[in-house]
């Protein structure tokens, strides 16, 4: 399967196996995703904006997760934290991209 970022007209697609995080393979490609506390639901720095097409295929976040994200600067609705994304085959395709990149 594959996660897609997108920057701006750029798409990169990665390779990515279910069962891992998104931050993780994030930070595989070199993503500059910090994702400081690595999961545990206390930076934010793992934030990224999902493509609004693809947002409803991913599970609810939770309380904690909504909780951080009020935090993360530049949050928007399709916010989520890449730490609590947990790839699965149904995910294949994702597109997201970081606050940091041109919309
Ligand atoms: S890595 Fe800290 S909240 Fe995701």
């Amino acid at each position: 399967m594959r996660v897609r970022f997108t920057d701006g007209g750029a798409v990169r697609e990665v390779e990515a196996v279910p069962g891992e995080r998104l931050l993780d393979v994030a930070r595989r490609d070199g993503q500059p995703l910090e994702g400081t506390c690595n999961g545990e639901l206390a930076c934010a720095t793992c934030h990224v904006i999902v493509a609004a097409e693809d947002f409803d295929r991913l599970p609810p976040a939770s309380e904690e997760e909504e909780d951080m994200l009020d935090l993360a600067p530049d949050a928007r609705r399709t916010s989520r934290l890449a730490c609590q994304i947990v790839l699965t085959p149904a995910l294949d395709k994702l597109s997201v991209r970081l606050p940091t990149s041109s919309a």
